[in-house]
């Protein structure tokens, strides 16, 4: 069953602490776009960082790009998405407002007399269902018409296939290689929600594999398993991941196959990176409406194809929320209730608070000299105001693994007090050893 309660405070938790605030909050916010604040970009611009760097970095068969968002309206036409990316949707002529015409609150037939709308509760005021597309549109250049048509992309992948010939030719790569980029895409989603899981602007982190036909399979079956390795290696907890495997009737129109890796968030199994064999589909297409060739040439082996395509799809948002549901933890220890983040050190940015116990005797400057060292190494936050036992509470719920405390006997013996997130104990480090300290636990 869908756990609300443990979202609405996930939701609150992400708002007070500064990773996540609804867009245009001031003007009572606008339908399911958000906005990350100083702990939520950190987030998930270490996530994309790591992303970037398996794949990009740490292979020589994948190179990055950075595609334009608006391209020419064609693509669209050619990628299928124009005819074909639409939801069913159906209008309460009462109450005005739009559903998908599957709608699990329906009841009845979208259409029919007896259906009763979920809102108002009407019956026979529901449509029947109409096809919507959920490409946003909008017009380049000063004249509003057909000609003038452009979408805001919903998906990254088509700005790498018009540019793999560029890609292959400037980088020197051979099939099979990889293109990757991270970007913004946008779908005019009807229902949207779970906060930043299913939203109308989201961040992709897509890979397109480019391989010969017949060997699809093989790097389909490769792609699956380090997408899957990927994430357990992040630290998601592992029983919490699992694949789905489309049904015929789940797979998008340029799928041959279809996995999604799915997670065990509160409101129940849900997708967040899809795995596709788009065969030679989108090639094919833009090969067919551009006119331009986009065949492949092996001169060693004599060959001509189209290559087929495994692409590696996973939302930048969606995977910051799978990190911060699962990292969200209510303890009770000794009597007392605190809530932690209790991010693996792969995904916490912030690793180290430095928090001065004492306002005198030059122990403030003491601390900020020890927060300036340690954040040459670390990412760190300092942390002077209040109770040591709100400052406490304030890294629990940031998610900061270690808190160094700069306390009275600092100046005595030149120690300060290392705490540990998780197991909250308390190490007397001596300051010469603290980065080697933090080394051992956080890695060089
Ligand atoms: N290029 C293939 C593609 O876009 P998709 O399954 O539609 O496939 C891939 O999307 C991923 O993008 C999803 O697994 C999800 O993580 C993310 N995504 C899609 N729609 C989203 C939305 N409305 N809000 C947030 N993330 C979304």
């Amino acid at each position: 069953m869908a756990d609300t309660a443990l979202m609405d405070k996930l939701v609150s938790l992400a708002k007070r602490r500064g990773f996540v605030f609804q867009s245009s909050e001031i003007y009572g916010g606008v339908g399911s776009v958000w906005d990350y604040g100083p702990l939520g970009v950190e987030l998930k611009n270490n996530l994309k960082e790591r992303w970037w760097r398996s794949m990009v970095h740490e292979r020589d068969d994948i190179e990055g790009i950075d595609a334009a968002i608006l391209m020419h309206s064609e693509v669209w036409e050619a990628s299928g998405h124009v005819s074909g990316f639409t939801d069913p949707l159906v209008d309460c002529k009462t109450c005005k407002n739009r559903f998908r015409s599957d709608d699990a609150r329906i009841k009845g037939e979208p259409g029919q007399p007896d259906a009763q709308c979920p809102v108002c509760g009407n019956k026979g005021t529901l449509t029947e269902p109409r096809m919507f597309n959920l490409m946003f549109k909008t017009f380049m250049g000063p004249v509003e018409d057909d000609a003038s048509v452009v979408y805001l992309r919903p998906e990254t992948a088509q700005g790498i296939y018009v540019n793999y010939l560029n890609v292959m030719q400037a980088a020197r790569q051979k099939i099979p290689f990889g293109i990757a980029q991270i970007g913004k895409a946008f779908r005019n989603e009807i229902t949207p929600g779970n906060f930043t899981f299913r939203t109308r602007e989201f961040e992709q982190m897509e890979m397109q594999f480019f391989v010969k036909p017949g060997d699809d399979d093989r790097w389909f079956d490769e792609w699956r398993e380090l997408r899957m390795q990927w994430h357990k290696d992040l630290g998601i907890t592992p029983e919490k991941l699992r694949f789905h495997q489309h049904a015929a009737d789940e797979l998008a129109h340029y799928a041959k196959d279809g996995f999604d890796i799915e997670y065990q968030f509160p409101f129940g199994w849900q997708e967040f990176e899809g795995i596709h064999n788009r065969t030679d589909y989108d090639l094919s297409r833009h090969q067919e409406c551009s006119g331009k060739k986009l065949g492949y040439v092996d001169t060693v082996n004599n060959e001509r194809y189209v290559p087929y395509i495994v692409e590696t799809s996973l939302g930048a948002d969606r995977l910051a929320l799978v990190a911060m549901v699962d990292a969200y933890r209510e303890e009770e220890i000794s009597g007392d209730k605190r809530v932690v983040m209790a991010f693996s050190p792969q995904i916490s940015r912030i690793n180290v608070g430095v928090l001065p116990l004492v306002k005198e005797d030059g122990m403030p400057e003491f601390a900020r000299r020890i927060y300036d060292d340690v954040r040459l190494q670390y990412p760190a936050f300092y942390d002077a105001g209040g109770a040591i036992g709100r400052r406490y509470r304030r890294q629990d719920e940031v998610g900061t693994p270690y808190g160094v405390t700069v306390d009275g006997q600092t100046l005595d013996d030149n120690t300060v007090t290392v705490r540990d997130r998780d197991t909250l104990e308390q190490d007397r480090v001596g300051v010469d050893q603290l980065l080697a300290y933090l080394a051992e636990r956080l890695g060089e």
